[in-house]
């Protein structure tokens, strides 16, 4: 073991930088583990904004907040979680704010706020169309500021668990080669998601589920693994995100006639319904022949330059450079991509999980207060949200016990199954599978999902895995082993994956992101109004269910 601390924060985008900065805060010995420097983290990709009611564009409160939030959710969400997400977030904009966001303004000088889809007020907060790239640097900022630890470029592996708790990290050094043991009283996992299961997605090529199969392999259930959003507007054909924030600002949706479909779909909230029900709208054009190469077009033409250059230049920018187009002049052409996932580690509304001593927060983890659907600019809130209370939770904890214990075996262990890996001479490279796995995923698991694909897809990924067992590691060295760490990686994806696959087949009903049009069309509050949970068992997913936290909200019929 190489270092001891009280938190070990694993992952540095915006929830794990909030969370470590609460943790230091608190009194702990804290340090981050990061396999990117953490200004590289995917945080940075979030565009649009961030949600919380401040009520500066409109009236707002965090009661329509949460109200929005679990309609949004198609009631999936836990109303608990959410009440006390949309209750504390104003404040932590503020500190935000304070800390040096440069937040957009009004013309008056306070916040401005955009609408985005399935909100009842203009709620979104946003710096033009790169919020997500200012807030990392203003919390890598005040990480600097308290001098905290960060292990940057160590890849983490396993999690220690010993006497019945999380008590560590077993990392791979990707500057200087080796596993390195780290020892934590507490451990938060904020890893964020694992969107590059999928050909066609917004996530950046780290987003593997790294801390979510570590969790699943150490006994910790994960919930709702069948939710993955499809972000309705992803660039073609990379799959960069144009942000929602263009369609807040007032871009519509065009099929290849011109026609402004959504007024089909979704006639009072059109291209601001929610993005289940426009990733929905968009693929069902797309397969009735109404789009252009497999997409719709996003058109921004009517907004002007002035708007455009002001308030989405990013945006801009990613179009003009990706896709040839510039939007001040054409529409885009835009298709549905996987874009996050709203299951992920179970989690308390102060990030405990079932195993003593481990945290997780933001898109890893599952609190739950997206449910079946997120709204646009709740995740980055989430992030600050609790990454702050699992922050603050597992220094408390962390305080208030003193020992680390690391046994040996568990290193050596690892060391073994890494020689394994390593030792390999010939096998199939494991690229490959992780292009089957991302072409399959688009195919059998995507925006619709039909029963018989869904059973296919069932079969392939155990497939795959057999496969995995022997890949082959081509490179043998020690400094920046790419191809150790993506078949690693590829594991994760794999694991992950097959959860995910467990609980959509099991989940007879269509609810937020997962629809079923085919067999079955229709939401069942009356047998799946449960959050499916899954355990590993066995070297394979166990699937289980669990009530949802109601509070005030009953289901209601969602009608955008
Ligand atoms: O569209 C966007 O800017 C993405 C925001 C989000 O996923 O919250």
């Amino acid at each position: 073991m190489i270092e001891e601390h009280d938190v070990l924060v694993v992952g540095a985008g915006c929830a794990g930088m909030r969370a470590a900065i609460e943790a230091f805060d608190a009194g702990a010995d804290v340090a981050m583990i990061s396999k990117l420097h953490p200004t590289r983290s995917h945080s940075g990709a979030a565009e649009g904004g961030i949600n919380a009611a401040l009520g500066n564009a409109a009236e707002d409160s965090p009661e329509s907040h949460a109200y929005d939030t679990v309609k949004g959710s198609d009631y999936l969400g836990d109303q608990d979680s959410i009440e006390i997400f949309t209750r504390e977030a104003p404040d932590d904009i503020i500190q935000l704010e304070n800390w040096g966001a440069f937040f957009s303004r009004q013309p008056d000088g306070r916040l401005a706020q955009r609408p985005f889809g399935a909100a009842g007020s203009p709620r979104t907060i946003y710096a033009a169309d790169i919020t997500g790239h200012v807030l990392i640097q203003v919390l890598y900022e005040q990480v600097c500021k308290r001098d905290i630890k960060v292990y940057e470029e160590f890849f983490a592996w396993q999690l220690v668990v010993n006497d019945g708790r999380c008590q560590g990290v077993i990392c791979w050094d990707l500057l200087n080669g080796g596993l390195k043991t780290l020892g934590g009283k507490t451990v938060v996992l904020a890893t964020g998601g694992a969107g590059r299961q999928y050909r066609v997605t917004t996530n950046a090529y780290a987003c593997t589920g790294d801390g979510t199969a570590m969790a699943l392999r150490a006994g910790v259930p994960l919930k709702d693994m069948e939710f993955m959003q499809f972000h309705p507007t992803t660039l073609y054909p990379t799959g960069i995100l144009l942000t929602e924030g263009c369609r807040g600002e007032g871009a519509y949706l065009l099929n290849k006639d011109g026609e402004r479909f959504m007024k089909k779909y979704a006639p009072n909230a059109l291209e601001l319904a929610s993005r289940d029900v426009v990733s929905r709208s968009e693929q069902t054009e797309i397969d009735a022949g109404r789009g252009i190469n497999g997409s719709v077009m996003l058109d921004m033409r009517h907004l002007g330059a002035e708007r455009i250059i002001e308030r989405l230049p990013g945006s801009r920018e990613l179009s003009m450079v990706f896709a040839g187009v510039d939007p001040i002049y054409e529409p885009v052409p835009v298709r549905p991509g996987a874009h996050y996932h709203m299951g992920g580690i179970e989690t308390d509304t102060d990030g405990a999980t079932e195993l003593t001593g481990l945290y997780a927060a933001g898109e890893c983890a599952c609190v739950s207060v997206h449910g079946a659907n997120r709204l646009g600019g709740n995740s980055l809130m989430e992030t600050i949200t609790f990454g702050r209370r699992s922050g603050r939770a597992a220094a408390e904890w962390a305080l208030s016990n003193t020992t680390i214990d690391v046994p040996e075996s568990l290193e050596r262990d690892a060391e073994r199954e890494l020689k394994d890996l390593l030792d390999r001479g010939s096998g199939e490279r494991p690229w490959k599978i992780r292009d089957e796995l991302g072409t399959s995923m688009l195919e059998n698991f995507a925006v619709f999902r039909r029963g018989e694909q869904m059973q296919r897809q069932l079969e392939i990924i155990p497939e795959l895995r057999e496969r995995y067992r022997k890949v082959y590691v081509e490179d043998k060295g020690n400094v920046f082993n790419s191809d150790l760490t993506q078949a690693i990686e590829l594991g994760n994806m794999l694991d992950t994956a097959w959860c995910m696959l467990e609980a959509g087949i099991a989940r007879k009903e269509s609810r937020g992101a997962h629809a079923r049009p085919y067999d079955y069309p229709t939401r069942d509050d009356v047998n799946f109004l449960k959050h499916s949970i899954v355990r590993w068992k066995d070297d394979a997913p166990e699937l289980s269910w669990a009530e949802v936290r109601m509070t005030k909200w009953q289901p209601e019929e969602r009608k955008y």
